[in-house]
């Protein structure tokens, strides 16, 4: 049988947890790579065994034999390219943030539809195995009705800088970037409760902090510490119609003691963490039990949980899974996104 031809559209940090994913699926061949930058894309292409290299994703698109295609540009590309892929007949995993606007999303959603393809977003969070084990306790009622979460995604030192600082191409920092990720996680396990309304505040008092001497983080290839247009901490509460709350908050940069993810969850029978490490609270016999899940990998494995998104973004495609992630719920986690920013830049509250 012939193997189901992919193509890899923005060839920088992220491909490559997409083509190592890809390369272990014995039912795919990486078949083309796109870049902006073609010396990366030809780099990444031999590394790959891909057979095709292109720096324009119009002229990847045109190959009838592309059956499927993983958009991993900047973010302000990811509606563009989702929606001229669709429309050219091939099945989209597209990195997060889906876009960065409420009506790019509605524009991505429509073109799944007219199209009958595929698109799932990567909330890569959702495939990780502990999310799927508290999903298992979570719908077999063990923690009854959660009414309150909390999400946090703070870096105290860790503003990219590239393209992550130039709102032009993210369409914001550390909530579109990082926060986007314990958002979705928290929403999807609270069983995704419709939005009632947001308040949220922004703060862009602490720059990049590029003067910090003797801690090192993550820099983009195109780092320049001169630049840099996005905030630096962003908290909000967001209300649910089925009375839920989810707090947030996050950070590129904020003078705190440690770097901190929390992914924490509150019922009216039991609770459970995510993040920092799986774990799951319950009461019986009048005595509190905090439970720990004998995993292999107690926090976020990073990996493994891109194996599993690639692997069931294929099977989706075969009609043998149901994506984990549709369309539907990047617009939903949009709309939350926007209503921040929204929320920050107006000081009051947002009504969805
Ligand atoms: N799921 C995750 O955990 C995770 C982690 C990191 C990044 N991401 C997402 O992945 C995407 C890429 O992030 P990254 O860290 O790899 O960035 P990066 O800067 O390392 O790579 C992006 C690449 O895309 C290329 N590119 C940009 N626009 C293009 C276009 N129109 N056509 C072709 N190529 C184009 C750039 O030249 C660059 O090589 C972002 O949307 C980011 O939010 C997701």
């Amino acid at each position: 049988m012939s193997k189901l031809k992919v193509a890899v559209i923005g060839a920088g940090s992220i491909s490559d947890c997409h083509l190592q994913a890809y390369a272990s699926n014995p039912e795919v061949e990486i078949y083309a790579i796109c870049d902006l930058n073609e010396t990366r894309a030809a780099d990444v292409a031999k590394q790959y065994g891909a057979s095709h290299v292109f720096t324009d994703y119009r002229d990847l698109l045109a190959l009838p034999e592309i059956h499927s295609v993983s958009i991993c540009t900047w973010n302000d590309s990811h509606a563009e390219i989702s929606i001229a892929a669709l429309d050219a007949g091939k099945n989209v995993l597209c990195e997060k943030p889906l876009c960065q606007t409420v009506e790019d999303a509605l524009a991505v959603e429509k073109a799944v539809r007219r199209s009958g393809k595929l698109l799932q977003v990567g909330f890569v969070r959702r495939y990780s195995d502990n999310a799927q084990i508290l999903k298992t306790f979570i719908d077999e009622g063990e923690l009854g009705e959660i009414y309150y979460a909390k999400a946090s995604s703070l870096r105290r030192l860790g503003n990219p800088g590239g393209w992550f600082s130039d709102k032009s191409r993210s369409g914001g920092g550390p909530l579109i970037d990082i926060g986007v990720h314990v958002i979705d996680i928290c929403w999807y396990l609270m069983g995704r409760p419709k939005v009632k309304s947001v308040s949220a505040n922004v703060s862009n008092r602490l720059g990049n902090r590029a003067n910090v001497r003797n801690l090192s983080f993550y820099k983009a290839a195109d780092y320049d510490a001169k630049q840099n247009n996005v905030e630096d901490m962003a908290n909000a509460l967001i209300r649910f119609e089925n009375g839920a709350s989810l707090l947030v908050d996050v950070s590129f940069t904020l003078h705190a003691k440690a770097d901190e993810t929390a992914v924490k969850l509150y019922g009216d029978k039991g609770g459970a963490e995510l993040e920092p490490e799986i774990s799951i609270i319950g009461e019986k016999f009048n005595t509190i039990l905090n439970m720990t899940p004998q995993v292999d990998f107690k926090s976020f494995d990073f990996m493994g949980s891109f194996r599993n998104e690639i692997n069931h973004f294929i099977d989706s495609t075969q009609g043998r899974k149901e994506t984990l992630s549709p369309v539907e719920d990047g617009v939903e986690v949009m709309k939350m996104l926007c209503a921040i920013y929204e929320s920050a830049r107006e000081g009051r509250e947002i009504s969805l």
